[in-house]
């Protein structure tokens, strides 16, 4: 079976968060399976300058008011085509942003011309020999790629629309439309209209043959106001094709027996070696060496993430004799309430803001705890990193979150089950609470590395999940 999957980013050329890595590491999870995936992604520079081997392997013409090429490479054994599309992907900031920021105000245009590219290469007409059974899309970037293969020429083979996160749906006013070459009818409540404006992911919701989201919590929440953004209603009527499969991680990029990125290897039979990472972060974050649970966060610094919680808390940590180490970027008003925080408290928190990959795997290495008071939370990776590596989860009860990880009471504890902390409700009270069980855990060391063991062997891989894409796709062949 062949797979066109269509993204925005793919983990490890472009990464802005957990969408890069499950669209990096499924094809491997499927390919056991016979399902062989090729991977569209832009051609953003920083795509072009790391594919060393690159072959053009069709072209357009014309696509938004500029020739284009689609390109092969293979990445250790990910199959990737990228759209080559200078006019559009030629930039000097991020996939999504200019280097102040902003939006870059024709984005609708750069992922329009994504998804065009994808149903016409869908459609068999651009990649000679080469055409797809199905076509996957992730996100709101690609969702309108089964919008134009219903008005195009493979309107019969079938999609599957992937939420990673429904929050960002790709709205832009109606005046765009008359740029999306799509025919006039497209501009109504079956198709992208929503409220008046374009929808893009409202429009692939609509069309595509199935839905999937990243856990089975998150696929129920979305069916109501409060964590449907608006599209409530419409995940309603598609019920029946809505369905909820939680992320793996992939187990080779992060495994602590042999990461590359972290000071010491370790596995669960040889946790006391997790202390040469500890020592690792406190020079690296400046913490003054001592005894208590040292607390890590990993994250975009947003109020989806609950980090504006996390600033009200960092008192109540230090008092309690524990440390705080923050790696993140994005609110810059929430980047300088932790910053705050951090010269408060010198040598008990610490923050590193920005991107670093290398950095967020020597954090889970070393550190006691991750914590994630995610408001909401589809999936979320960096829970399953954190068992992975004997880095005890800290979790709001919400989505995949809630799906993941198992609580730490006396019913986990004694059944021997228990892999984290989970909290309710989600505000700075629920987490003072689940901290303050964290700090009766820890001193317990018998208690807490019963919970980094079982952590550690939970299944966070792929193979459950990858058999349910399958079947999902088996069940999809020969409708449309
Ligand atoms: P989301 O995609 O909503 O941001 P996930 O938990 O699914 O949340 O995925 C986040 C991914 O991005 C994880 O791989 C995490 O390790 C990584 N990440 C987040 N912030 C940073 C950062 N500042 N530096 C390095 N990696 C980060
Ligand atoms: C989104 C979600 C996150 C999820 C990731 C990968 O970014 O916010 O919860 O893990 O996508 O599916």
């Amino acid at each position: 079976m062949n797979i066109l999957s269509v993204a925005s980013e793919v983990y490890p050329l472009v990464k802005t968060g957990g969408l890069a890595d499950v669209v990096g590491a499924l094809p491997a999870a499927l390919s056991p399976h016979g399902i062989r995936t090729r991977t569209l992604v832009p051609g953003y520079p920083a795509v072009l300058q790391k594919l060393k081997k690159k072959k053009k392997v069709g072209s357009f013409a014309n696509l938004f008011g500029s020739p284009a090429s689609v390109l092969a490479a293979d990445l250790d054994g990910l199959d990737l085509l990228v759209l080559d599309l200078p006019t559009l992907y030629e930039r000097d900031g991020g996939p999504y942003v200019d280097a102040t920021g902003r939006d870059y105000v024709d984005n609708f245009r750069r992922f329009a011309a994504l998804s065009l590219a994808a149903a016409e290469i869908a459609a068999g007409d651009v990649v000679a020999g080469w055409k797809p059974d199905i076509v996957h899309v992730h996100d709101w970037q690609t969702a309108l790629t089964p919008v134009y293969m219903r008005f195009g020429r493979a309107a019969s083979t079938p999609t599957v629309m992937t939420i990673h996160n429904i929050a960002f749906q790709g709205q832009f006013g109606p005046e765009v439309f008359a740029e999306l070459a799509l025919p006039p009818e497209a501009f109504s409540m079956q198709f992208v209209e929503y409220y008046g404006d374009v929808g893009f992911l409202k429009g692939g919701l609509q069309t595509a043959n199935a839905i999937t989201t990243v856990s089975p919590s998150y696929a129920q929440e979305i069916l109501t106001p409060e964590f449907g953004m608006g599209l409530e209603g419409l995940l309603k009527s598609r019920l029946s094709d809505l369905s909820g499969i939680v992320n793996g991680i992939d187990a080779d990029v992060w495994n602590p027996a042999s990461d590359p990125l972290i000071a010491q290897h370790f596995s669960a039979t040889t946790l006391k070696q997790r202390g040469a990472n500890r020592r690792a972060i406190e020079e690296r974050f400046g913490l003054e060496q001592g005894n208590g649970p040292i607390f890590c966060v990993i994250s975009r610094l947003t109020w989806q993430k609950g980090m504006d919680l996390l600033a009200e808390v960092t008192d109540e940590i230090v008092a309690m004799g524990g440390k705080l180490i923050v790696l993140g970027s994005g609110d810059t008003a929430l980047e300088g309430a932790l910053l705050a925080a951090a010269s408060r408290h010198r040598g008990h928190v610490g923050m590193v803001t920005g991107y670093n990959e290398p950095l967020s795997h020597l954090m889970q290495a070393g550190s006691d705890a991750i914590l994630i008071p995610s408001r909401f939370e589809p999936c979320g990776l960096t829970q399953l990193y954190g068992l992975r590596y004997g880095c005890v989860p800290v979790v709001a009860r919400t989505g995949g979150l809630a799906d993941t990880i198992i609580d730490a009471n006396e019913a986990g504890l004694s059944a021997k089950v228990a892999t984290g902390f989970q909290f309710t409700p989600v505000n700075a009270d629920g987490l003072r609470l689940a901290i303050r069980r964290v700090f009766r855990a820890y001193n317990e060391p018998k208690v807490w590395a019963r919970l980094q063991t079982q952590g550690m062997k939970s299944d966070v891989s792929w193979a459950r999940s990858a058999e349910r894409y399958v079947s999902l796709y088996s069940g999809l062949l020969g409708k449309g």
